[in-house]
């Protein structure tokens, strides 16, 4: 059993620790993608069946990563590798999604930032420009590189100050400005004429849209937004007191991701329709659908849409936080690294990863790896492989190779708190949740058009589950 060396650092408070594991999960992922998600694949329907996996499959593996966080005080890599060698493939599997997720993810936290500073000079003025704006950004060699360094620098600045001084510091103010701002874009969006047809997209479902994909891209989503299945959460919970409730903090955490998804949704798509727009608009939703109904409210208009962004910039730093610390916990706890040295080595990494990705999209559009651009492939190799088999993996380890009355002490606190639910989510942890997540990834990784990068991605885990032992 493997011990960590230092003292090791912990959350300031409660509070302090569900305002950061609630900022790690409500990012882009709720306000970016799970729009244009819901939006092209059909509204409700896809809402529906993505409630169901979070509260049926996602709350679980939650709380079983918090769990195993806790009870062995290591990041992802330690706690799996303090049960068995064979188990560290698990655990690296995590840190490589955080370094992938990492490879686009301060790209677009880049773009929000510039649309921050796009809406007071002008963005808002041409409503019918906003598509060719957007395109042209991205694709700009130069401009969201800037951006992005902008913004990979505050994740810096903040990781290197450490798990309370940084990070929950952060997430305190952060998060509750973000919830605040939706708020506000919600009622004004609720309050426009016409904005009923929004309501119903999001409330009435049509299931005649839905097929396995559809199924693939809820779980997908559920674990993206969630922090799920990459070592985040536990993580996390290596930095909880042994005292803190763990059932009830996960169930917060998880109630507070989903209303920041459903509030995102109630601020874009109820105004989206009370302006006859497409909701399917893709990727560049946010960017482009979004300023366009701002420019609809007139002269207050741009400060909507600047206070949006920033909600935006706020939401995706402490995400991306939390990504970074998943690898500088990783090389703090396993390779003893000091704490400012392993933010620098990966932060370095990440920004060549992300220089890639944001190229990607413009200049360097014509070099793809296994039929996609670098942007694309860290998307779908995390999103739709890494995570789902990273989330199947540790149910199987939590189920199966953890102790029941090891998990029943921590999970009590020792007997000092009640979680009558246990039993329940043993058996789901154990039984339920490999199958659904083995069923729905099966058939959703088959489905996946990109078959050289399919195979290539599972390949990795492999090659990985022999090599890695000794990371
Ligand atoms: N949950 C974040 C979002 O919804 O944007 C993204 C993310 C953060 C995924 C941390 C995974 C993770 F470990």
């Amino acid at each position: 059993m493997e011990k960590p060396t230092l003292q090791r650092e912990n959350w300031g408070s409660r509070l302090g620790f569900i305002m950061a594991a609630a900022g790690s999960a409500i990012g882009l992922g709720n306000i970016w993608r799970f729009p244009y998600l819901a939006g092209s694949n059909g509204g409700s329907a896809f809402i529906i069946i993505y409630l169901g996996f979070v509260f049926f499959i996602c709350l679980s593996i939650m709380l079983a990563e918090l769990a195993i966080g806790r009870r062995s005080g290591l990041a992802a890599v330690g706690a799996y590798k303090s049960s068995s060698d064979n188990w560290t493939f698990a655990g690296v599997l995590g840190v490589l999604s955080a370094f992938f997720i990492m490879g686009f993810y301060p790209v677009v936290g880049g773009w929000a930032l510039a649309y921050v500073f796009k809406s007071f000079t002008g963005l808002l003025a041409a409503p019918a420009a906003l598509g060719d704006v957007f395109g042209g950004f991205i694709t700009n060699p130069v401009q969201p590189l800037m951006w992005m360094a902008v913004f990979l620098i505050a994740n810096v600045v903040i990781v290197a100050k450490g798990v309370s001084g940084g990070i929950e510091k952060a997430c305190k103010i952060l998060m509750p400005a973000l919830f605040g701002i939706l708020v506000i874009i919600a009622i004004k969006g609720l309050t426009l004429p016409g904005s009923s047809a929004g309501l119903a997209f999001l409330f009435k479902p049509d299931w005649s849209l839905v097929t396995g994909q559809t199924f693939l891209a809820a779980l997908g989503q559920a674990f993206f937004s969630l922090s799920l299945g990459m070592g985040c959460m536990i993580t996390y919970g290596s930095y909880l007191k042994k005292n803190e409730n763990l059932p009830g903090s996960a169930f917060i955490i998880t109630a507070m991701d989903t209303s920041a998804a459903i509030l995102a949704g109630l601020a874009m798509f109820p105004a989206l329709f009370a302006f006859g727009m497409e909701p399917a608009a893709g990727p560049g939703l946010v960017f482009v659908v979004v300023p366009a109904i701002f420019a609809e409210f007139g002269g207050a208009g741009v400060i909507f849409s600047a206070i949006f962004f920033v909600a935006l910039v706020f939401a995706a730093l402490t995400s991306s936080v939390s990504l970074l610390e998943v690898v500088v916990a990783y090389l703090m706890d396993q390779k003893k690294m000091e704490r400012k040295k392993s933010v620098y080595i990966s932060s370095a990494v990440m920004v060549v990863l992300c220089v890639l990705a944001s190229l990607s999209l413009g200049v360097m559009s014509g070099v793809t790896l296994l039929g996609v651009g670098a942007f694309d492939f860290f998307d779908i190799l995390t999103d739709k492989i890494f995570l789902t088999i990273g989330g199947l993996l540790l149910a199987v380890f939590v189920g199966w190779f953890v102790k029941k009355e090891d998990l029943r002490d921590e999970l009590t606190n020792g007997g000092a708190v009640q979680f009558g639910l246990f039993e329940l989510w043993y058996n789901l942890i154990k039984y339920v949740i490999p199958v659904a997540i083995g069923i729905i990834a099966f058939m959703g990784i088959k489905s996946i058009t990109q078959t050289g990068l399919m195979i290539f991605g599972l390949l990795i885990i492999v090659v990985m589950a022999i090599f890695s032992k000794k990371l």
